[in-house]
């Protein structure tokens, strides 16, 4: 399927590993010029050159913190200087942050709506001129299926995510006439840094009789046992729905959250 976005130009949060990597160089084996960004330079720039060597597209590295204020606003700025314009922004910068609502402190809260909800809003508010401008773009905003099932030991990934599914229909009503289309996928398990860091340690205590088994294992036995179709996903599989809720086949879905978890409602 030709997605139409050759010469597009994507902008990617949380670009440098894990389902936001896969979701850029997606984007540009189908034509994109794509913009990375994330916190960590090294990292970064050595995703940059995967991409490009990879994808032979046009690829730029913006290091920048997507929830200081003045971030989303300068990593967009160096898209439009280096390639033009933003048609297409996906946000997926964050993490998880394990615990139920009396764990939970007022820092976890303001440090994860800072990453998880205000850096979302500042880039959609930095991006969406350029894509009001040209009268075509697409946000893909990376969310939670907890944000549609909570589970207590994800409270705060899970309400921030219920927020953003929220917020991804209001903006996409405020824009459709613009020919903009806003979307959130509700991710499952997805098995990246993010996912083996916070979620290996929890599965352990959760399955005390799998506690012994090496990773692979214990996230193969988990994914048979907790997801419908029976295994995790991976983070490409994320990165296909994207690009097409990206793309110009895209016409008729926005304001929606679609579900990417393997039929699954919990992974813990
Ligand atoms: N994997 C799953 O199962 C799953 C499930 C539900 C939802 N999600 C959501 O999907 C998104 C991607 O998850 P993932 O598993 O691919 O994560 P990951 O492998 O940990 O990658 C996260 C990326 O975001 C960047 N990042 C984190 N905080 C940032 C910040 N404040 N400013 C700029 N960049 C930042 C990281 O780079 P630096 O650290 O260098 O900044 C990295 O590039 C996250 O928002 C996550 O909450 C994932």
């Amino acid at each position: 399927m030709d997605l139409g976005i050759k010469d597009k130009v994507a902008l990617v949060t949380g670009s440098s590993t894990g389902i936001g990597k896969a979701t850029a160089r997606e984007l540009a084996e189908n034509g994109c010029k794509v913009v990375l960004t994330a916190r960590g330079r090294d990292r970064l720039d050595a995703a940059v050159e995967d991409l490009k060597n990879e994808t032979g597209s046009e690829v730029l590295g913006v290091a920048a913190d997507v929830s200081s204020p003045d971030g989303p606003g300068s990593v967009v700025a160096a898209a439009v200087d280096a390639f033009g314009s933003v048609d297409i922004l996906v946000n997926n910068a964050g993490r998880a942050h394990a615990g139920g609502v009396l764990q939970t402190t007022d820092h976890d809260w303001q440090d994860m709506t800072e990453t998880k909800v205000l850096g979302l809003v500042h880039f959609c508010q930095a991006a969406v001129p350029h894509m009001r401008r040209n009268g075509w773009g697409r946000i893909v905003n990376m969310s939670s299926v907890g944000g549609i099932y909570p589970n207590p030991k994800l409270t705060i990934s899970h309400a921030l995510s219920a927020g953003i599914n929220n917020l991804t229909k209001s903006l996409a009503l405020d824009v459709a006439p613009d020919g903009i289309l806003v979307n959130a996928i509700g991710i499952g398990a997805v098995i990246t840094d993010n996912w083996a860091n916070n979620m290996i340690p929890k599965a352990r205590e959760t399955h005390p009789d799998w506690a012994d088994l090496p990773d692979d294992e214990l996230v193969a036995r988990l994914g048979a046992a907790m997801t419908p179709v029976g295994h995790f996903g991976n983070p490409e599989d994320i990165a296909a729905l994207a690009a097409f809720l990206a793309s110009d086949r895209n016409r008729f879905t926005t304001g929606a959250t679609i579900e990417a978890s393997g039929g699954a409602d919990r992974f813990i």
